[in-house]
């Protein structure tokens, strides 16, 4: 692996992104807004199975609106955070805080793969005004904190 994250940042890849005045910045901010992007509205649908609103707003409502929102975020936050990772993939790779941002952004897609396949797909039950299983809410929960988590393990990322 060591071997791979030297090619990676001595390639020409790599070389450009350091050459280019500005450019990390505003890869970080990129980021920064596809995050925003991506855990805003995770976290909205996580609050609404968790029963806010229950009364006024349908779980497939929030769904179509919220999630597509989110899936976008998300492949911002990738994209640029892969760019962000090449430049200096050994000295990243090697922090403290870089298993953690990698062991939570999979168990959060571990998460969403079960919520969708089990739970979710009785959600007319429960769309409107009952409460939410057991499993969704459980769901909802670990997604709090795994995407509180990849935040807070991605600003460690810079310094440990
Ligand atoms: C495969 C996906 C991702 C990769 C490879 C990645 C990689 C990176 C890299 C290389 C940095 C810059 C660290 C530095 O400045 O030295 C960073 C920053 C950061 N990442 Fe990610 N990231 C990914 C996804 C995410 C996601 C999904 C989140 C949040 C939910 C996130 C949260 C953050 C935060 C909060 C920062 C600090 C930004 C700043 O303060 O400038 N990252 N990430």
């Amino acid at each position: 692996m060591d071997d791979f994250f030297a090619w990676l940042e001595d390639g020409p890849f790599a070389d450009a992104i350091r050459g280019t005045a500005y450019l990390y910045p505003m890869l970080e901010s990129i980021h920064i807004i596809g995050i925003a992007l991506l855990v805003g509205p995770a976290m909205a649908f996580d609050l609404r199975l968790l029963g806010l609103g229950r009364q006024k707003l349908r779980v497939t409502a929030a769904a179509n609106y919220l999630l597509p929102m989110s899936r976008l975020g998300f492949i911002v936050a990738v994209v640029t955070g892969v760019v962000m990772f090449v430049p200096g993939a050994s000295l990243i790779a090697d922090r403290g805080s870089a298993p953690w941002k990698l062991g939570l952004l999979l168990i959060a897609g571990l998460n969403i793969l079960i919520f969708h396949r089990g739970t979710y797909r009785s959600v007319a039950d429960w769309a409107l005004d009952r409460a939410t299983p057991m499993p969704a809410r459980l769901a909802a929960a670990v997604s709090l904190a795994s995407w509180s988590g990849i935040t807070v393990a991605g600003r460690f990322l810079a310094y440990t």
